[in-house]
């Protein structure tokens, strides 16, 4: 059955994505580049796919599938890269079973017609992103207070109703901007909407938002008087860290809004906003306690409240940490109440 070129790219995206493949999007300077064999022989089983997802063949699949290996159903506007101009219902292909061969070698799927392994550097897991300073030159002058909440609000319309990322098809409810005040000399850095932000299209709002409000309040400081925002705006599916290709897409905005508001000090909260914002792969541990620097302003690294929820006996150390920012702010902690 003939295939749409959408619907053959669509295919081998997913593909490469089954594969472990994560970094799909142009590069100013590519670093590997498929062997022509290889490239010729994934079009090739791609096409495949496609022709296989285009018979619908969801049916009998299920229908031969045990129920662990059977493909979930499309949500509407969800599944990475579900087609949308399919002229049947989307139905989602089927997956390598979980006892799947390892990563690099071909999914049991494309049967004897298996492309080769990939090259190791496609299929290794984390390229190393930049850091924020390595992004764009630091801005030479500060957007006037009175100026930022329309600078944010422009920001805000930029972006759009995003698809520049997978995450836009992973059944995003809302994109999750920000919130605070866009004259905070304090920022948060979160790592992405959880279900809660999602539904409401505000950033740290479930459990982990309210520790993050007590965490603020026992600053001395009330959450409408700092700003915060996430590495990614989009809900990466069952909470896991965004991928390299999100975080690198969605940087952008980031950074924008790191540059309009400008704060003073900037608390990453998190191994996953710290590696994103700093361009590296370190341990959290590394990086926390201790003065560090982005954009312009200090930055210090903590642990994610989602995290001291889990380990509440970390809490001591993260108090550590944020009493560091409230010296560097002049803040005095709330006087308590007799
Ligand atoms: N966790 C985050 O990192 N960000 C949110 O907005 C919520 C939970």
């Amino acid at each position: 059955m003939a295939t749409s070129p959408e619907q053959q790219l669509r295919a081998y995206v997913d593909y490469l994505r089954d594969m472990g493949v994560y970094d799909l999007y142009a590069r100013e300077a590519p670093t590997a580049v498929l062997p022509e064999d290889v490239r010729t022989r994934l079009l090739e089983a791609a096409s495949k796919v496609a022709a296989v997802k285009s018979a619908a063949p969801a049916t009998a699949a299920r229908a031969a599938a045990p129920a662990a290996q059977q493909p979930r159903p499309v949500q509407p506007a969800a599944g990475a890269f579900a087609a949308r101009t399919a002229p049947t219902p989307p139905v989602a292909a089927p997956r390598p079973p979980a006892t799947a061969p390892p990563r690099g070698d071909a999914p049991a799927f494309f049967g004897d017609d298996a492309p080769p392994p990939l090259p190791p550097e496609l299929s290794a897991p984390m390229p190393k992103p930049k850091s924020f300073d390595e992004l764009a030159p630091l801005p030479t002058q500060r957007v006037p207070a009175a100026d930022r909440p329309a600078a944010l609000a422009a920001l805000r319309a930029e972006i759009g109703d995003c698809t520049r990322c997978p995450l836009a098809y992973a059944g995003r409810h809302n994109i999750v901007f920000d919130d605070g005040s866009p004259s905070a000399r304090l920022m948060f850095v979160g790592e992405g909407p959880g279900q809660d932000e999602d539904l409401s299209g505000v950033p740290f709002v479930g459990k982990a938002g309210q520790l993050l409000n007590n965490m603020i309040n026992a600053m001395g400081l009330k959450r409408e008087e700092v700003y915060i925002a996430n590495i990614v705006k989009c809900r990466p599916p069952n909470n896991r860290a965004p991928e390299f290709v999100e975080a690198t897409t969605c940087s952008q905005f980031l950074l924008k809004q790191i540059d309009i508001v400008q704060p003073q000090v900037i608390v990453a909260l998190g191994k996953t906003a710290a590696n994103y914002l700093r361009g590296n792969n370190d341990s959290l541990t590394s990086q926390r306690g201790r003065w560090l620097a982005i954009r312009g302003a200090k930055l210090m690294v903590t642990f994610h409240p989602a995290y001291l929820l889990r380990d509440p006996a970390k809490k001591g150390e993260a108090w550590k940490d944020l009493q560091q920012v409230m010296a560097e702010l002049g803040l005095q902690p709330p006087a308590r109440k007799a």
